[in-house]
């Protein structure tokens, strides 16, 4: 019998335990409600929610998603219906399936980060938090918290004392290297880190001689992104199996296929989560746990966690 079940909170009482290591990432799954009709939730690992606001926000102007080569730019500024209407309407859904789901919340002030974590406290449903210090859409809070270490280490800090959840602190990858806000992270009380969130970029579009997206500035995520995203996680892995050996990395960042979530298993990732792919194929989280077992099978690999951290 070959086990995939990973561990993404050792250090919490009662942990963040999943069947399998793939997750499906924030904001391309929304709230799981129109995707669970399409793909089989109920073999994925876990899936992270969209980023969560304390109030409903309707998100930028349009254009706010344009196609790249391997990749698109998104500036979607986190739409989204607020907090309450999550907690109302979403999370009883949630509580009767077998599948976690992690909240992302996104506050634009530390008062905020510590508002959502209290109402998700106690909440059914809830399986974890994903604190999103990095989104770089909005100008109030995101870039300017996720850049730099201190400013993750308060944020952590005060949204570890809210909540009594496994906490995940999801890093941004702007600043170069991530492991100062990683190290920052785990020594303020995340369970675990995941990285990375999308990586900020611009297109022009030459016929009106304007930026194409109405925000200017996205995120660029999708394939393009994997080869940096692997050599963060593989950095962040090396850093914290020496300081944090217990804080798991999550990684994240144009994974595709089994091939590319061994990659990151492989690199020191305990799960992984996919992102664009969801919206060519809702249904890669499923074909990479198949992907995944076919592996293990042939490599006679019995537990997935022989494999994390093994290129490392
Ligand atoms: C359209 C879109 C919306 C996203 N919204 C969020 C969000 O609300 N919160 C967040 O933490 N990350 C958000 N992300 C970032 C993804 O969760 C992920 O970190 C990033 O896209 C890299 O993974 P990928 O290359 O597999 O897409 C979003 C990404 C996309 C493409």
């Amino acid at each position: 019998m070959m086990n995939l079940q990973t561990q993404l909170a050792p250090c919490h009482k009662r942990g963040l335990l999943l069947q399998n290591p793939v997750v499906v990432a924030s904001g391309t799954f929304g709230y799981g409600m129109d995707d669970s009709k399409i793909t089989e939730v109920h073999n994925l690992g876990a899936i992270t929610c969209k980023g969560t606001t304390l109030y409903p926000r309707i998100g930028n102007e349009q254009p706010r998603i344009m196609e790249t080569a391997s990749g698109m730019l998104n500036a979607i500024g986190l739409q989204n219906p607020g907090i309450h209407t999550v907690i109302e309407e979403y999370a009883p859904i949630w509580a009767t399936w077998q599948t976690p789901v992690i909240v992302n919340i996104a506050g634009e002030t530390l008062e905020e980060f510590v508002e959502l974590a209290s109402l998700l406290e106690g909440v059914d449903g809830v399986a974890a938090i994903e604190v999103n210090v990095s989104c770089p859409n909005v100008l109030a809070g995101g870039a300017a918290f996720g850049a730099d270490a201190e400013k993750v280490a308060e944020v952590t800090s005060v949204v570890r004392r809210a909540t009594t959840l496994p906490l995940i602190v999801k890093l941004s990858p702007n600043s170069g290297d991530v492991r100062p806000t990683a190290l920052a992270a785990a020594s303020s009380g995340a369970d675990a880190v995941s990285l990375i969130n999308t990586i900020t970029g611009i297109g022009i579009d030459i016929s009106k001689r304007r930026p194409t997206l109405a925000n200017v500035t996205g995120g660029l995520s999708g394939p393009a992104i994997k080869p940096i995203a692997l050599r963060m996680v593989y950095d962040v892995a090396r850093e914290l199996r020496l300081t944090y050996p217990r804080v798991p990395v999550i990684g994240i960042g144009g994974i595709s296929n089994a091939i590319d979530a061994l990659e990151f298993l492989m690199a020191g990732a305990s799960a992984i989560q996919i992102g664009t792919v969801n919206f060519t194929n809702p249904r890669a989280g499923i074909e990479i746990v198949e992907g995944i077992e076919k592996f293990m099978q042939q490599e006679r690999v019995e537990s997935i966690t022989e494999l994390v951290g093994m290129a490392l």
